[in-house]
């Protein structure tokens, strides 16, 4: 080498090292990719997506969800319109002959506003890993659909989450859902982070819009469970116009298997789904000490058995980790609360919504201060969550695109697009985790990561350059 080809190899050697110090100091990756902004709208009432299904009070909106702790029932939703009509679900699987289980139907009125009949159905006693179909609007117009049990709960039980937050009911939305839909890694669950349907964003939280999104969802939350967390769009308070009981709207048509995890109310609960444990929580019920949501969690965590259960998942809708100037700091007093209980359970990862936009963060806890000490900066530990803020489904609030700068050493990703997520579990140490935007084709990945579970192979799993 001559001596000017050695200074050059110098300086590209220092030039690096700059360049990697600056990745270091500023975090993780923005990025680059700047989304055309443009109009963010409902879908009109008459479109395609919202289409009543044809017939004399014909089902509409039907949904399910898990209906027990360990996936062997299944909660069957749905709404009739002319008249209440049968409660009752024909089911059967190739292995069973037909058999009905009989539920309840309520109704709800709201301002100027009254529901549909709704119907929750719950099926019991379903066999693992099994394809069952299933008929509802029984005496009327039947309509038949189907869906698939999880396997057995054990701890190598490979299982794929879709994950998906805020979604709304816009042209946005729309493309998300046919991404989640279309992706190759087929999700066999949503996990939900909050944030369904947006009708509170209409004059007087126009409960329609909550019949448009149960029909524009039903493509897929019909065919395989979707694990409701409540948001605030949830929340519909509205005193105003004399509407003042927090959730009415939520809770009459979305139920939830609250009771069998020991809960008293369906803002928080837990399920087991093959190899993960996933709990929910409220940001929008009471979670200070002594409340019965922070007592139900301080009895749950033990609870845990990760040679059962190896991946332990929590959904929230605020999340407690955002660097983005939208919600800024909303989850911090549930994360001062709840925080070191997350590290010391090794908590494999949190998924949040809220903020419009998408942001993985790396193992960081701030778990240390005490009032007195100042120590309140983020650290590395190996012990704590990954916390992924995926709120970026769509709805007709438009983008977050506005963030902190710079970029928080503990923030490992972020870019300002709309997309949904899976969380693929391989085995007890390991799970592929992608996220995909809407921009890209249905097989790419914009972020991704390798999870290495936190109790049974509790490895270093970042993707920063240290
Ligand atoms: C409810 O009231 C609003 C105005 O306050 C009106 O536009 C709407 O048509 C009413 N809806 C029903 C179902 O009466
Ligand atoms: C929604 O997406 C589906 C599937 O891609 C498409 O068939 C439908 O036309 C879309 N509807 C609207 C209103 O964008
Ligand atoms: C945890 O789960 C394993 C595997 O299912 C089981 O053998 C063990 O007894 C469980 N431990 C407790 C404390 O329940
Ligand atoms: C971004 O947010 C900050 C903090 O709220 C604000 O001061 C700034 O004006 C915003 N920038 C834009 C372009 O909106
Ligand atoms: C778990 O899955 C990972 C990724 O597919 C694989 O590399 C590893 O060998 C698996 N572990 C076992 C014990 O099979
Ligand atoms: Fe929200």
């Amino acid at each position: 080498m001559g001596t000017s080809s050695r200074v050059a190899a110098a300086i590209v050697v220092v030039l690096g090292l700059v360049l990697s110090l600056a990745v270091v100091c500023n975090g993780g990756k923005t990025s680059s990719f700047v989304r055309k902004v443009e109009k963010t709208a409902d879908m009109p009432l008459d479109s395609d997506v919202f289409k009543v299904p044809p017939g004399y009070n014909a089902p509409q909106q039907v949904h399910i969800t898990q209906g027990d702790q360990l996936g062997k029932a299944v909660i069957v939703s749905w709404v009739t319109v002319e008249e209440p009509g049968s409660n009752t679900v024909l089911y059967w699987s190739a292995y069973s002959k037909k058999q009905k289980s009989e539920g309840k139907v309520t109704t709800y009125k709201f301002y100027n506003y009254t529901s549909g009949y709704i119907h929750h159905t719950t099926i019991r006693n379903l066999k693992f890993n099994t394809k069952y179909y299933y008929v509802v609007g029984i005496g009327h117009t039947e309509r038949q659909f189907w869906f698939i049990t999880p396997p057995e709960v054990g701890p190598d039980v490979p299982y794929t989450f879709g994950l998906i937050g805020d979604l709304g009911q816009s042209f946005d939305s729309n493309k998300t859902l046919t991404h989640y839909e279309l992706n190759p890694q087929k999700g066999q669950a949503v996990l939900f982070v909050g944030d369904l349907s947006y009708a509170d964003k209409h004059p007087n939280h126009d409960n329609v819009r909550w019949d448009t999104w149960g029909r524009f969802t039903e493509r897929s939350v019909a065919y395989q469970p979707w694990i409701w967390t409540a948001g605030n769009h949830e929340i519909d308070f509205a005193p105003d116009i004399g509407e003042t009981k927090p959730f009415k709207p939520y809770t009459h048509r979305y139920h939830v298997p609250y009771k069998a995890s020991g809960s008293t109310a369906p803002f928080w609960y837990s399920i087991k789904r093959a190899s993960a444990y996933i709990i929910v929580l409220s940001s929008y019920s009471a979670y200070g000490k002594y409340t019965p949501q922070w007592t139900w969690l301080e009895q749950e965590l033990p609870k845990v058995n990760r040679s059962e259960t190896p991946w332990l998942i929590v959904l929230m809708h605020s999340p407690w980790y955002n660097s983005y100037n939208y919600h800024y700091m909303e989850g911090e007093t549930m994360r001062v609360m709840y925080e070191p209980w997350f590290v010391q359970y090794k908590v494999d990862v949190v998924f949040a919504g809220h903020v419009h936009a998408y942001e993985r963060s790396e193992r960081i806890s701030n778990v240390a201060y005490n009032i007195v000490n100042g120590i309140c900066i983020p650290v590395k530990d190996q012990s704590a969550p990954v916390y992924i803020t995926i709120g970026d489904g769509g709805n007709l609030e438009g983008l977050a695109t506005n963030m902190t700068e710079p970029q928080p050493a503990y923030s490992a990703y972020r870019e300002a697009s709309f997309g949904h997520a899976t969380f693929d579990i391989k085995n007890r140490t390991h799970a592929y985790y992608g996220w995909h935007q809407n921009q890209d084709g249905y097989a790419v990945t914009a972020d991704s990561m390798w999870f290495f579970n936190r109790y049974h192979h509790p490895v270093d799993d970042s993707t920063s350059a240290q």
